[in-house]
């Protein structure tokens, strides 16, 4: 069994992660700037400052693994410019701290599995986006190479480096498929745009298995994409879930672009993209799904 350093592991996937993690036997040391982090079971937590770039070293030294995940929420506030600079520095400052910390702090590391995003990717261009696409160039498209390039400086360190290109997590505890639910309370199923734009999701549970799977398998090594096999429309995806959640008792609404121009700002320009990503290369790497179409993930979801 092994110790796995988690950055960030206090969020969405962080969480399910070290649990899942954890349930397996290994040492999960989260990474957070929270000082009331309490130990539980396996979970410990140790404590940085990305911004006054310190960090615990004994964490550093104690594992066989570092997952990172750390960084501000992209979709939590509205793009301001101080909000769209927290973005990129958290992430950027956060991986330049990892990276120096391997450096200068004997350890036994052997891989470090890195989160990025498929915001990587413009919009639509024909065929589904591979990991040789260049990065889009806009605000998440540089973001997203700017994180990148920040934790590359592992491999000069002799240590194997994964990075995943991660859609759009699908998952009850919280971010987008979280609010897709919120107006079917109501029984409003709220189509976003057109509808016509295509998610590339994935479930919670393969996110993290495919962390999991990253860790085990030396071969897998450089940038993947993490997302299902099956991507989906935003219209396809809410009808779907509508109708598991409550049969036909619910009504479509359309969203226009333009009032998501005016609720979201800039970031709406994300929940309108179509982005079709391509997961063959983790598939030909040998990880499997277990949830590779929208109806397998919801029977899931909403049970
Ligand atoms: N969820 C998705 O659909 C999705 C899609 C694509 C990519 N990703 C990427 O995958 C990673 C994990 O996603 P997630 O959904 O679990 O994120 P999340 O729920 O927002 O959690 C990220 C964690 O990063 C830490 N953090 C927040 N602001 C920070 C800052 N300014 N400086 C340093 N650390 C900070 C927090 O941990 P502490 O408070 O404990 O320090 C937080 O729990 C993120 O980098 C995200 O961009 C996620």
């Amino acid at each position: 069994m092994a110790t796995i350093c988690i950055t960030g592991g206090t969020g969405l996937i962080g969480n399910a992660l070290a649990q899942y993690l954890s349930a397996k036997g290994h040492a999960i040391i989260i990474l957070t700037r929270n000082k009331d982090a309490v130990q539980s079971g396996n979970v410990s937590y140790a404590f940085w400052d990305v911004k006054k770039k310190s960090i615990d070293a004994n964490a550093i030294a104690a594992a066989d693994y570092v997952i990172h995940l750390a960084g501000a929420n992209v979709a939590e506030k509205r793009w301001s410019n101080n909000r769209k600079a927290e973005i990129l520095n958290s992430r950027v400052d956060s991986a330049q701290l990892l990276v120096k910390a391997l450096q200068e702090t004997p350890n036994k590391v052997k891989a470090v599995i890195s989160a990025s995003a498929i915001g990587w990717y413009g919009p639509d261009h024909g065929t589904p986006f591979t990991e040789t696409d260049p990065c889009y160039d806009d605000y998440l498209g540089t973001t997203c190479k700017q994180w990148e390039d920040a934790i590359d400086p592992v491999t000069n360190l002799g240590i194997r480096l994964v990075k995943l290109r991660t859609g759009i997590v699908l998952s009850n505890n919280a971010g987008a498929f979280a609010e897709f639910k919120k107006p079917l309370r109501f029984g409003l199923a709220t189509i976003l745009g057109s509808g016509e734009q295509m998610i590339s999701w994935i479930h919670i549970d393969d996110i993290c298995r495919m962390y999991e799977y990253a860790i085990e398998h030396e071969q897998v090594n450089g940038t993947y994409n993490a997302v299902g096999p099956n991507p989906s429309s935003n219209k396809d995806l809410n009808i779907a879930l509508a109708k598991k959640l409550k049969g036909k008792a619910y009504i479509t609404i359309p969203v226009p672009a333009f009032v998501l121009k005016l609720v979201l700002g800039e970031m709406s320009i994300e929940v309108l993209k179509s982005a079709t990503v391509s997961s063959a290369k983790i598939q030909k790497a040998g990880f499997q799904f277990l949830y590779p179409t929208i109806d397998a993930a919801l029977n899931e979801l909403v049970r």
